[in-house]
């Protein structure tokens, strides 16, 4: 069948059409367009322009993804009903309710953190349609999350543990900031952390030996704040030199990957799973994949990471989660897809 996806929950507009059926999974296309560029000079997204861009680019983005194919062709429809902005939410719902309202197709609203779990299964040849990967321990880092959910088969989850406060991607943004690194701060403090070394600053891994599952951030990016305010005032001086930038950055980036890293693996041993399965924008982290993956080996456990692509906000992943929800004898009409910024799916 083939399934046209649709991804407007934060700031990236996306649309994807992939075909799936017993042999195969196959992603025709994804196309993504990136509003970073619109809210770097805000440092964050800002919810009025996000919902501007998706309204101005969607329809646009929908074409380029359908190429010579059309609506009419589509089995399926799958948008992101939440969680998110519900400004962003509400434009994505509303274009793919008309769709699915004009063309007459099957509509399903899909959660964003269930799309990035399915990112796992984006690959051209799927290695879990033939052995299921069950029960899998889920870690799923994103800008607004950070989830250990165990996902006993298709469908049914358990949350393990999660955040207290900020989330992973949260924390690597905020921290870009007070390093007056660009937005999203993921991608620049990893780039930098290459020339960093992470033994200069000790900073502190919040939550590592708790004993339960949660995760805390937000004091790691206290930490950071005071550290940056003491380096000035020692130097007499409103900017930091490039050198030490990368080094507390690289310092960043090890504190976050050590306690992800730490209580997933943890976790696998006491809910004995099959398998680990990285997902969310953190999942580009190379240190992570890097990390997890190693760490995994050792305890004889696959590791499942998304391709690169699949790892940040796009409709592909919405496309394959919608397909897993979707039952045959169930009715999906457009009327009962709601935006709900709030949705936990677990
Ligand atoms: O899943 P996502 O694209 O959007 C949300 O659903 O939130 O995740 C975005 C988050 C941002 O916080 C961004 O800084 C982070 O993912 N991110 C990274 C990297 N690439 C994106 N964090 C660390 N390393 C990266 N390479
Ligand atoms: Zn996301």
């Amino acid at each position: 069948m083939l399934i046209l996806g649709i991804e407007t929950s934060c700031d990236e507009t996306s649309a994807a059409v992939i075909e799936v059926n017993k042999k195969k999974i196959k992603v025709v296309s994804n196309v993504v367009s990136s509003q970073i560029a619109k809210h770097a000079p805000f440092g964050g997204v800002v919810p009025s322009l996000a919902a501007r861009e998706h309204v101005k680019n969607l329809p646009m983005v929908i074409k380029q993804t359908l190429g010579k194919l059309t609506i009419k062709d589509m089995d399926l429809l799958a948008v992101t009903s939440g969680p998110g902005l519900i400004s962003s939410l509400l434009v994505g719902t509303a274009f793919a309710k008309t769709l699915a309202y004009k063309y007459k197709k099957p509509i399903i609203g899909v959660n964003h953190m269930e799309g990035h779990i399915y990112s796992n299964w984006l690959r051209s040849i799927s290695e879990f349609s033939n052995k299921k990967p069950f029960p899998a321990l889920c870690l799923v880092v994103s800008g607004g999350h950070t989830q250990l959910i165990l996902m006993k088969k298709y469908g049914v989850y358990k949350l393990i543990g999660e955040t207290v406060d900020d989330a992973a991607g949260e924390a690597f943004d905020k921290i870009a900031r007070i390093l007056g690194l660009e937005y999203p701060g993921g991608p620049a403090i990893s780039k930098i952390s290459e020339v960093g070394d992470k033994e200069i600053y000790n900073l502190p891994r919040p939550m590592l030996d708790s004993k339960n599952y949660n995760f805390s951030f937000s004091g790691l990016k206290t930490s950071v704040l005071y550290l940056v305010r003491d380096l000035l005032k020692e130097k007499g001086s409103t900017k930091l030199d490039p050198k030490t930038v990368s080094n507390i950055a690289a310092s960043t980036q090890e504190a976050i990957v050590d306690v992800l890293v730490k209580k997933t693996v943890q976790a696998a041993k006491e809910y004995k799973v099959k398998c680990i399965m990285l997902s969310g924008g953190v999942s580009a982290n190379k240190l992570l994949r890097k990390r997890l993956t190693s760490e995994g080996e050792k305890l004889n456990l696959k590791v499942s990471l998304p391709k690169p692509e699949f790892t940040t906000d796009n409709a592909a992943m919405i496309a394959m989660a919608g397909y897993f929800n979707y039952k045959k004898k169930h009715k999906y009409d457009w009327n009962k897809v709601e935006a709900n910024a709030n949705w936990e799916l677990v």
